[in-house]
């Protein structure tokens, strides 16, 4: 069944199609704005809090101040997925700079403006169950810290497209971007995680990503399991040794990787992917089932 897009703007809900922003709105004209993506699962948002506290470090960090309250913000989000057709979707919460002139300025927008779209998403073709995407290691390094802080989720992600059109091209499912390093940092709109002897591994923040939510929620759900997890740069010869590699995130929940260009991981004997997704499966479900 297909469910129509439903948008909340100017605190009213209407068909996601009939909602409409300026074209000298600077979140267009310059991609300043900010913007979060966020699950709902059995009619209750996924780690809401920790994506609101992400939303207002990013509206910090580039000096925009969000328009509404984390209480409004709530709320509007309740509204919206009652209005939608499922019970189960995904959320893209964007505040931009707001209406301005021409120029770049950021000075001469007079008020911001937040909407949020409920949809559903699959940031990419996940295949057969169990089968796995295929990544390739992308040649656009990711933007270091000190031009535009991985941390903020900003609407720049030229960065991230550019090494997504690489994959495409490769005819790959999703790009593998290091820092300029060499070391791994993340996909283009995932975390990544490696299984070596019976470890989990994780790039550590300073290698340039973006700080998912479902990366902190998948180290804590690996720890209640039992599964040791760290945090430490790799390379991707590392990936390559590795018995089993995944990516995070919440447009992709939990997806295993297949491949890494022509490096094809070899079957298993007792993986940790499914365990580490049963975990994830059930905290999802029992976090969204609590009041
Ligand atoms: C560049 C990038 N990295 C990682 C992630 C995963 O973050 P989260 O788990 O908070 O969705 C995203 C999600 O959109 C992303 O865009």
């Amino acid at each position: 069944m297909s469910h129509t897009a439903v948008c909340w703007i100017n605190q009213t809900i209407k068909p996601a199609h009939e909602a409409a922003i300026s074209v000298f709105d600077h979140g267009l004209l310059y991609g300043d704005g900010i913007f979060e993506g966020l699950r709902f699962y059995q009619g209750k948002t996924f780690m809401l809090e920790a994506h609101l506290q992400r939303l207002q470090a990013s509206a910090q960090a580039i000096g925009l101040a969000v328009p509404y309250s984390q209480e409004r913000i709530a709320q509007a989000i309740e509204q919206l997925i009652d209005a939608y057709s499922s019970d189960t979707g995904y959320l893209r919460l964007v505040v931009t700079r707001g209406v301005g002139n021409l120029g770049l300025d950021p000075q001469k927008c007079s008020q911001p403006s937040l909407f949020i779209i409920a949809d559903q998403i699959a940031v990419m073709d996940v295949g057969e169950p169990g089968q796995g995407v295929s990544l390739h290691v992308a040649h656009t390094r990711r933007t270091p810290a000190r031009c535009l802080d991985p941390k903020i989720k900003s609407l720049n992600y030229l960065n991230n497209i550019l090494a997504r059109i690489e994959a495409n091209r490769a005819g790959m499912d999703e790009a593998l971007m290091l820092n300029l390093e060499g070391n791994v940092s993340e996909g283009s709109v995932d975390n990544i995680f490696i299984v070596r002897d019976g470890e989990l591994l994780t790039p550590p923040l300073e290698d340039g990503m973006l700080e998912g939510v479902t990366r902190a929620v998948i180290i804590d759900v690996a720890g209640r399991a039992g599964i040791a997890c760290r945090e430490t740069s790799l390379r991707v010869s590392d990936l390559q040794q590795a018995e089993e590699c995944f990516l995070t995130g919440t447009g992709a929940e939990l997806i295993p990787v297949r491949q890494i260009d022509e490096h094809v991981f070899a079957a298993v004997a007792s993986p940790l992917i499914p365990v580490i997704m049963a975990a994830f499966k059930n905290h999802i479900a029992e976090y969204c089932s609590s009041g």
